[in-house]
């Protein structure tokens, strides 16, 4: 898809889409680009938006179909809502909704004139319309062979016309940064198990070079000598070797300014181990890597625009499989910190995972901040569903940015409680813990579990289960992989270290 900005003129063919502002109960007037249009088709936008009722309410649509006196396929109305309102995010929706309205079409031009009020400044939200156009229109399509070529997108090309097009170019540079980072991360959450695996999901992630990352793997020798017995044993029954990814980006001034350190759970498929799972539903366990993928697309955004910020992306990479040399419930495993586990679900894996990597993290990069994410308790669905992710820290301003930049971005975390109480769930007879708490509260113990593997650095971890997967899409993804957490932690970093 080819997206261009340009001065407001009247469109004289394809698609066309004025956003048009919320009018009054009585109905809305017409102004500027869309006035003249409606002047040439003698009236019809008028007439269509009387009959329609058509309000301006933000994301509604009123398509209009080949108006006579006119050589357009069709007009399609968007209502902006109050357009004092409009934030980036809210932009980004309408933009999905032009996508859907515009898909068909081999090329639209979209008017967007008096854009801009308190929240934020047109250019900016001209540029996030657009990006809420390319987020919506992610596809994949690679693995099928046959399609109805009605079933298609056409839409090539669309022209944003505003009244600053300049500005809303130049701000667009960063807007398609994340979404080339969200759509990184939607591919590989979506390719199956069997294609990506701890080695190919590091030879992807190779393509980051070329955005200006360094990427580094170490494979499984490399983190025996380490003493990463927990992540190791996760991964012992796999034919693929565990791999534990890291990406680099020095985007600061000050090279050595100590970095933020973003942690990805990558189990690239969760059987469960030994421990096996029910095979209902077992296949969504190929996404059991989500929050390696959200990892390596927010440094693919945060290299394409150039962010000011020393970022350290950690991806532990491992595939849960039963085995005869699969660990067994009861082992108990040394991890990197010292600290011995006994394993009493080798389902509870991913904890196993994040405990040697949040580990390594520290010990090798002094970060400022750690912040993990993974899909990690079933129990974080009962509690949340997919509206929120959960949200756990061991410091209220890490916890409030993150919380801010999910509301910002419309990518929503909800904070659940820690403490001693918890933790004391996870007391084992014969090592310093177990991987499973009570039955009660799982989310909460599992996040207990992960601190006892963090030292004073100020840490957040997000249980993103419930999120990273949506059947039936969201406001701006089509079904499957959403790509939450690309936005927010993009969000977060901008906000929290980039002044
Ligand atoms: N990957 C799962 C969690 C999960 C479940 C993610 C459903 C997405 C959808 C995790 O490894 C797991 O199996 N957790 C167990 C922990 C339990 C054994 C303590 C769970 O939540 O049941
Ligand atoms: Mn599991
Ligand atoms: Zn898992």
């Amino acid at each position: 898809m080819n997206i261009t900005f340009a001065k407001i003129a009247v469109p004289a063919q394809g698609a066309v889409v004025f956003g048009v502002a919320e009018g009054s109960k009585s109905g809305i007037k017409l102004s500027g680009a869309a006035a003249k249009f409606d002047k040439q088709a003698g009236g019809a936008l008028t007439r269509a938006i009387k009959a329609a009722e058509f309000t301006g309410k933000r994301e509604k649509t009123l398509t209009i179909v080949a108006p006579a006196g006119t050589r357009v396929t069709r007009v399609i109305l968007v209502g902006l809502g109050n357009t004092s309102t409009l934030d980036e995010t809210a932009a980004e929706r309408i933009g999905a909704v032009i996508y859907d309205a515009v898909s068909r079409d081999t090329a639209a031009a979209v008017v967007l004139e008096g854009l801009g009020g308190a929240k934020a400044k047109a250019g900016d939200l001209v540029a996030h319309v657009a990006g809420g156009v390319e987020l919506k229109s992610y596809r994949f399509a690679k693995y099928r062979t046959k399609e109805e070529s009605d079933a298609k997108p056409r839409i090539k090309t669309l022209v944003f016309q505003s009244d600053d097009a300049a500005a809303a170019k130049k701000s667009h540079v960063a807007v398609a940064a994340v979404a080339a980072g969200v759509f990184f991360t939607r591919d590989l959450v979506t390719e199956p198990a069997n294609i990506i695996y701890p080695q190919s999901f590091v030879a992807r992630a190779k393509e980051l070079t070329a955005d200006g990352i360094k990427v580094e793997a170490l494979g499984v020798a490399a983190m025996q000598k380490l003493g990463m017995g927990a992540l190791l044993g996760v991964g012992q029954g796999s034919r693929r070797e565990s791999q534990l990814l890291v990406l680099r980006w020095d985007g600061a001034k000050d090279k050595k300014a100590p970095p933020v350190a973003i942690v990805g759970k990558g189990v690239t498929f969760d059987t469960g181990g030994i421990s096996l799972k029910p095979p209902g539903g077992m296949w969504d366990m190929k996404w059991d890597m989500g929050g390696a993928g959200i990892v390596v697309g927010l440094m693919r955004a945060l290299a394409r625009r150039k962010a000011p910020v020393n970022v350290i992306g950690l991806c532990g990479l491992v595939e849960n499989m039963p085995d005869g040399n699969a660990q067994r419930p009861g082992d108990v495993v040394t991890s990197m910190s010292g600290q011995t586990i006994e394993v009493l679900n080798t389902d509870a894996e991913g904890r196993l995972v994040l405990a040697d990597v949040l580990w390594y993290a520290q010990e090798r990069f002094k970060p400022r901040a750690i912040v993990d994410l993974a899909t990690l308790t079933g129990a974080i669905i009962q509690a949340l569903a997919e509206h929120y992710a959960g949200l756990f820290a061991n410091n209220d301003e890490l916890a409030d940015q993150l919380a801010a930049a999910g509301k910002h971005v419309g990518e929503r975390l909800w904070r659940l409680p820690m403490g001693d109480e918890y933790d004391k769930d996870l007391r084992s007879p014969i090592a310093d813990m177990k991987n499973i708490g009570g039955g009660k509260a799982g989310s909460i113990t599992a996040a207990q579990f992960l601190q006892r593997f963090i030292k004073d650095t100020p840490w957040a971890h997000l249980d993103i289960a419930g999120v990273v997967w949506n059947e039936k899409g969201t406001a701006l993804a089509p079904g499957g992989a959403t790509g939450y957490g690309v936005r927010l932690l993009n969000r977060f970093i901008q906000d929290a270290y980039e002044k």
